[in-house]
């Protein structure tokens, strides 16, 4: 099957200014599409002579507002900006597919250029997607392109049905939005004849990447029908780290897959979508990593224990849950020099929700006396009772406690965390020096939290560490291979 080209949609002011931005990412895209809509008035002069200026093959598009574009003239006006346009040696010019003016179509096509018979839907994906582009696709000298919004991710799965249904047609198939994201990765995958991308400052659509960031985070040259596909489902899903850490694994393994995030609004529409594309093991986050557990029909020790699950991996039939949270967590604690064993420390968790799960459990199960502190002080009491830990709120009597629980401190709670932060959830505790400070919010790097015990000379422990060590023990679990240059990528994050 062939591979998919990357295009970029340009959107500056002046054709100039085009051109620079298609030499910045030139080495990373094969086509470029002028977006003439964005284009100064005394600019579309000129349309003719764009391609003329670069080698790149382009296509000659002039959006409409209708569209999600900027073109708010008349429809003549339009149409004949098109064809003086597509005078010039484009190999693609873009018409809707609610063009009423036939000939234009027809006087294009004697150009010798190829119709791109285009269609945007903002509002989700609509029922007739696949019969529109098979209508589309008979006819001569014409590209059907069809991009869609799925709103949710039954909207994605029913969008990838649509591949299905038009394969064997050379189409332009993309899902726009966040639930979108990963045809546009996919695209070689899926079947969509090319993708379009646009620079970062300057987005085109939503959901577009940036070109660099497609090439080498998300390895789209080396997709291909047979990649094995990895992924994060999770809501919000797009700021993770993880792809960065498996890609970057995958690639220096020199292994043929790829790792992408999945906006997941409902996980049991997702398990749909994850047979569908045949992925072999995913990464679960926020907010689902409880509700997971119940699609899963194995799960190992560790899932029970802290009865949440961060990792799914492919049986034939059926899907393994594990959690590497755990092992993540105690990982940089294990490699600290200043501690020799668990036993006889003491340790405060600030936090009782999702986050404390796989700390109080590991700290318990190392034999550690855990005390556990939480602003709704019902909650921490009803977190510390499996566990027979000790409890309180986050009040100055709970801080006074936090001082003869304080061989470890572990932050789990959201303060401090982007964009809040200033945020610290123990403003009142003074650290003594002695303490390891553990943060697991790893947006920004060093929390207040972490500044605070820093400068009180206490050792430290970055939420990234975390990221990493449950990332490492996953990587094992979804390649069956040791994580490489472990610390190239510490580095790099
Ligand atoms: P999740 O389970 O997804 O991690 P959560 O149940 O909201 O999310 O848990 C977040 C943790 O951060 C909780 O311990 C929460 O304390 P409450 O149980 O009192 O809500 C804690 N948290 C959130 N915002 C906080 C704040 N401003 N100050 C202190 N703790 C906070």
């Amino acid at each position: 099957m062939e591979k998919s080209f990357i295009c970029l949609a340009v959107t500056e002011s002046t054709l100039d200014n085009n051109i620079k931005r298609i030499l910045e990412y030139k080495d990373h895209i094969d086509m470029v599409e002028l977006r003439a809509d964005f284009l100064d008035k005394e600019e579309l002069r000129y349309l003719d002579k764009f391609p003329g200026m670069t080698d790149i093959p382009a296509i000659l598009t002039i959006r409409r507002k209708s569209d999600g574009g900027m073109y708010t003239s008349g429809e003549n006006e339009r149409c004949a900006l098109l064809e003086k346009g597509s005078a010039g040696k484009y190999q693609f010019v873009d018409l809707e597919e609610d063009l009423e003016n036939e000939d234009i179509t027809a006087r294009i096509k004697e150009k010798g250029k190829t119709i791109i018979r285009s269609f945007h839907d903002f509002n989700g994906v609509p029922h007739d997607l696949a019969s529109r582009i098979k209508k589309s696709g008979q006819r001569p000298g014409e590209i059907p392109k069809a991009a869609v919004m799925p709103l949710c991710t039954k909207d994605l799965d029913r969008l990838l049905h649509s591949y299905k249904e038009c394969k064997g047609i050379r189409k332009i198939l993309l899902g726009m939005g966040t639930f979108g994201f990963p045809t546009r990765i996919l695209a070689s995958y899926l079947g969509s004849f090319l993708t379009y991308c646009s620079a970062p400052q300057k987005c085109a659509a939503p959901g577009h990447i940036d070109p660099v960031a497609l090439e080498n985070l998300y390895r789209f040259r080396n997709i291909s029908r047979n990649t094995a596909l990895y992924g994060i489902i999770g809501n919000p899903v797009m700021h993770t780290l993880s792809p960065a850490i498996h890609n970057r694994g995958f690639s220096q393994t020199g292994l043929d897959a790829v790792y992408i995030p999945f906006q997941v609004d409902s996980v049991k529409d997702f398990f749909p979508v994850a047979e569908f594309l045949d992925i072999k093991g995913f990464s679960v986050t926020i907010p689902h990593k409880e509700e997971v557990i119940r699609y899963l029909t194995q799960q190992d020790k560790s899932v029970e224990q802290i009865a949440a699950c961060n990792t799914v991996l492919r049986l034939d039939p059926g899907w393994r849950g594990v959690n590497t949270d755990g092992t993540g967590f105690m990982e940089p604690l294990r490699e600290n020099k200043r501690l020799e064993s668990f036993n006889n420390l003491r340790a405060t968790v600030i936090g009782a929700g999702g986050g404390a799960k796989a700390v109080v459990f590991s700290l318990v199960s190392e034999g550690v006396d855990v005390l556990i502190l939480n602003r709704t002080v019902g909650k921490a009491e009803m977190f510390a009772s499996p566990y027979h830990c000790a409890w309180g709120g986050l009040d100055s009597e709970g801080l006074k406690r936090m001082s003869s629980y304080s061989d470890i401190i572990v932050q789990t709670t959201k303060v401090g965390m982007e964009p809040d932060i200033q945020g610290d959830p123990v403003p009142g505790y003074r650290f003594k020096g002695h303490e390891i400070a553990y943060d697991i919010v790893y947006k920004p790097a060093m929390t207040n939290f972490l500044k605070r015990a820093e400068q009180a000379g206490c050792t430290i422990i970055q939420g990234k560490e975390m990221l990493l060590g449950q990332g490492f023990v996953q990587f094992r679990l979804f390649t069956g291979k040791e994580y490489p240059d472990k610390a190239g990528i510490k580095a790099l994050l």
